[in-house]
């Protein structure tokens, strides 16, 4: 495993985010939604950073099956998401890789009729989007490898890191070699 982003570099990156997302949604009625469970870690660290009153709210999506860095079928689950109408949503999600899940998340938070949405991740992964949306904000662009650490996990494991790390080949199931997908 070899570090892509470190903690200290994360924290300035989360703060910077807070910082043009407290000024961006100054005086709105802002509903910050964060996707389980990958978002865990940024939710908590950019609500702080923002300083700024907001409500927080939750959604579930999993696109990964088992020890698969390949995505499935995407199953999402609303139950935890309160009402946003006429509210200001920000959409919060760990990684922007196909684009699959923000597309999907946005359209769900779309028909819930918010006053305004938009959408940020803490990574933005190259060459990988196979959708026309793009995140609003981002704090970094990384390369196409798989990643792990700030909430990011591989089979449920590594979500617990505080730096973002990459793992490669050898320590993915064979099954998952990237250069596969
Ligand atoms: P997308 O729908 O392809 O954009 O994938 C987004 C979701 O897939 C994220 O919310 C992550 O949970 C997961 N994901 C994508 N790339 C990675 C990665 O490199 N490491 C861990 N999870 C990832
Ligand atoms: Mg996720």
């Amino acid at each position: 495993m070899k570090v892509l982003i470190e903690a200290e570099e994360i924290r300035e990156a989360v703060a910077g985010l807070g910082e043009t997302l407290a000024r961006d949604y100054l005086g709105k009625k802002l509903t910050v939604v964060g996707v389980l469970t990958g978002s865990v870690m940024l939710l908590a660290d950019l609500v702080r950073a923002m300083n700024l009153p907001l409500r927080i709210s939750l959604i579930r999506a999993s696109s990964y099956r088992g020890t698969s860095t390949r995505p499935g079928e995407l199953e999402v689950d609303e139950q935890l998401l309160d009402d946003v109408a006429g509210r200001d949503v920000v959409l919060i999600d760990d990684i922007f890789d196909s684009g699959r899940t923000l597309d999907s998340l946005l359209e769900i938070l779309r028909d819930r009729k918010p006053a305004s949405l938009r959408s940020a991740v803490l990574l933005w992964k190259t060459g990988r989007q196979q959708v026309e949306v793009e995140p609003d904000y981002h704090c970094f662009r990384i390369p196409d490898v798989f990643v792990v650490g700030y909430g990011l996990d591989y089979n449920g494991e590594y979500r617990y890191l505080p730096h973002i790390a990459g793992l490669d080949d050898s320590e993915l199931q064979p099954q998952d070699d990237p250069g596969l997908m």
